[in-house]
Parts: C-alpha cells; structure tokens; sequence
C-alpha cells in the first residue's frame, strides 16, 4: 500500500517529529493495523511494522544492505551516499561492516566478532570498577541528571578501556561519535554537515595514529588483537580494521546510553517491576530483554530486497528499501501478550531492537552487561532513588530513541 493523507510518512515516522516523539504508538500501531507494509514516497522505502514481517525480512540471509544494491529512489539510503562530504570521499568509501555486502561482510565479520566477543568475556569487573567509580562520584544533596552523568559516560567508558584508548578523554570521544553519526542523517544541515566531517576525520587520525603505536609496540587491548588477527592471516585491510573500529567506539556508546537512560526510566515510572526485580535478581536478563522490546533505543533498520517478495499482499522488488520500525514490531499484539504493559516477567519471545540476521548487532553482548552491571549497582547503591521532575523529553533523532534528560534525587 502507498502512504497517503491517512497515514504518516517519511521524517513523520522518525523522532524528528515532535508528535512522534512524544508517543510514537498512535501512529505506529494505526500502520500496523490498516497499512502493515506501507511505501514510503518521501523515503522512498517500504515501512513495515508487524513483527513476524519484520523477523522473516531481517533474519533472511539473501537481503542486501546497502545503498549500491538499492534503486535511486531510496533516499534513505541513497541520501547518505549523495551527501557524502568530498573531504571524506578518498580511500573508496566506508570500511565498516555495517555497509558491507557479501562476500565482504562475510569476511571482514567473523574476525571482529571472535575478537571483541573474547574481550567482551572477560570484562564484567572492569565495567563494574568503572560503574562504581561513577557512582562514587555522584552528588547526593542535589538533583542529578543521571543522563549526562552516568548513562552517556558509562558506555563510552566501557568501550574505550576495551579498545585501550585513554578512557578520560571520553567527551572527546563522544562529540566525534555524534558528529560521526550525522552521516545517518540524509536532512543535516550544513553545520552539521561540519561537524560530521570534523568528527570523522578527527576519528580517522585518531585510530591511525593507536594502530601505528601498537604495530611499534604490542599493547594488551582490543586494538592489538585484532591487528594480530591480521598478522596471523586473516583478510583484514587496514582501513576495514581502522573503520570498523571506529564503529565499536561510536556505536558501542550512542545507543548503549539510551538502553541504560531508558531502563532507568523505565523501572522508575514501572515501581512494582523494579520491587520485582529486587525481590528476585535472576529476573535481571530478561528486564534488560523487556527494557529493549519496550523502549528501543534504535528506531529500526534496513535491507534491501535481494529478489520479489509479498509482504501482507504487497509486492516488493528487488533493490527496493525496506525498513523495519521496531517500536512497532516489539508491540505488535500478534506477538506479545498485552504489548503496552512493561513487564519483566513476561513470557520470553525475542524482540527485534538489536536487528537480526548476518547484520545482527554485533555489540549486543557487551550493551547487555553494561545494563546489567549499571542497574544492580545503581538500584542497590540507592534504594531511595527517585525522580526529581516528570520531564519525559526525548532526543530529537532521525534513528535513536532516549532522553535528554533523567533527574534524580539518589
Ligand atoms: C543497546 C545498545 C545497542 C543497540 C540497541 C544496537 C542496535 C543495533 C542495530 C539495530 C543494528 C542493525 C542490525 C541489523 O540491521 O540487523 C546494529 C548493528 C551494529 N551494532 Fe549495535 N546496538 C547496540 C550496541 C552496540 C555496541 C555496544 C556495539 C559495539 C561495541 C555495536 C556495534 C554494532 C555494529 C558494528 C553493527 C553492524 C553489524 C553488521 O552490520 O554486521 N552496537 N546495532
């Protein structure tokens, strides 16, 4: 079916839009009931918002991903290859899996995930040294604003001393990663077109100049084992290892924020789940699981059809774009019982917030010891803790869902 009058489309149906933001279900539940598989003009995708859909098209192996396999009416992705600053042109591209085909993905995957999967392992203690010592700073005679202090510092934190860079630079690291990420954004406006050249390059120098000093010296970090899966003859080029670790550092700190803010929210405004949760601590995992199904922190993602399909009756052709809401998805009531209560004991069914398939988040094991190391400490470390305000504001984001802010009284 075609957008219309009726239904929302394109940046509508992104929390740039300020009535999506304030409570994106309205409209998303209105798709999936009467407009299931809607095409998108003003995107130029397909929106799919029923969850055994979107499941059937993520985790099927053959779809592509990217912009080059897409027609040139995808603009979502098209827009960000157009747009494509000339400085950051050189070196063929981006080298990092998230834009990657096959055979390259196939290749390039495996090695960065045997690598940051072995570190992610063996590191529960030094998130946890790393949480406490963020909490052993919190101010407990004021208000707090737990976003700024603890939810964007944590991860990037975690993924910085994983990685071996020098973790008190970390609001560098986060101002590079947000300039980075507007490359997502095909409507950016010349300033932030700035400041995402400056981020990128920024990052670029950065990493070149970590890999050169652990090629002139071994350290003991991420860094050093994946340059070494290169030296014991996996097919690595140095620019896929150089992007693809500037991928861990920005996406392993964006997105793991908003999981942490919005849990917190979460079991704030939800007492009787977090009462549940104290009463029995094995219920952690799958808060963390009804946390992401609930509020996720990424909209949604894409493929590109690789052949034709029919979706609900709808006809999709190959190189066309299909985007999958996950806010719509993990509260589809064909999937889930009673899907607008937050429920930490619900039964298990997986949610799609971390995508699926070949392209399945590769970061989602260390995102979910992150929350769950932050809330045990939090929740044990502040039994009274409460909100300071009822300010619910979310980020104005063309992919990401999270608060601006989060005031607490510890
Ligand atoms: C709660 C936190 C996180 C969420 C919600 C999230 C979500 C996602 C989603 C939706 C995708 C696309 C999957 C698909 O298209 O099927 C993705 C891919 C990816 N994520 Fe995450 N992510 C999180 C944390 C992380 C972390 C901590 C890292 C790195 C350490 C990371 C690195 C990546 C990378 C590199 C990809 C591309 C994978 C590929 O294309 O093969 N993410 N993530």
């Amino acid at each position: 079916m075609t957008g219309s009058k009726e239904f929302p489309s394109g940046v509508q149906l992104t929390q740039m839009d300020p009535e999506y933001r304030a409570n994106p279900h309205p409209r998303l539940e209105a798709l999936r009931e009467q407009c299931p598989v809607m095409r998108d003009q003003t995107f130029g995708t397909f929106f799919i918002t029923r969850y055994d859909d979107a499941r059937g098209v993520l985790t099927d192996r053959s779809m592509w991903r990217t912009a080059a396999r897409a027609e040139p009416e995808a603009m979502i992705l098209q827009a960000r290859e157009r747009n494509e600053p000339e400085a950051l042109k050189q070196e063929g591209g981006i080298h990092n899996i998230i834009f990657m085909e096959n055979p390259d993905h196939a290749r390039v995957r495996p090695p960065l995930q045997k690598a940051l999967y072995a570190r992610v392992s063996k590191c529960k203690a030094d998130v946890e040294t790393i949480v406490g010592r963020i909490l052993d700073g919190l101010d407990t005679t004021k208000p707090v604003d737990l976003m700024e202090e603890l939810c964007i510092p944590v991860p990037v934190m975690v993924i910085a001393h994983m990685l071996g860079i020098d973790e008190s630079r970390y609001h560098q690291f986060r101002e590079w990663s947000e300039g980075l990420i507007l490359s997502l954004n095909p409507m950016r406006t010349p300033e932030q077109t700035a400041q995402y050249i400056k981020g990128a390059l920024a990052l670029r120098a950065f990493f070149d100049a970590e890999i050169a000093a652990r090629r002139a010296k071994p350290h003991d970090d991420l860094i050093n084992d994946i340059i070494e899966a290169q030296d014991h003859g996996t097919q690595l080029s140095d620019l896929e290892i150089r992007d693809n670790l500037i991928g861990f550092l920005v996406a392993g700190n964006l997105t793991t924020t908003d999981l942490i803010g919005n849990g917190i929210h979460l079991f704030l405004t939800h007492p009787e789940q977090l009462a549940k949760l104290k009463a029995d601590p094995h219920l952690i995992n799958a808060a963390i699981e009804e946390v992401l199904r609930f509020e996720p922190p990424v909209d949604g993602t894409i493929r590109v059809a690789s052949r034709d399909l029919e979706l609900q009756g709808c006809p999709i052709k190959p190189a066309q774009a299909i985007m999958s809401s996950f806010g719509a998805t993990n509260r589809d009531p064909r999937a889930y019982a009673n899907p607008n209560e937050f429920d930490i004991t619900r039964e298990a069914k997986p949610h799609l917030s971390f995508g699926g398939g070949a392209h399945i988040c590769i970061g989602a094991p260390l995102a979910r010891l992150e929350a769950q190391v932050v809330f045990r400490m939090l929740f044990d470390r502040f039994p009274n803790l409460r909100r300071a305000d009822n300010d619910t504001t979310w980020k104005p984001s063309m992919f990401f869902h999270g608060l601006e802010h989060l005031r607490v009284w510890l």
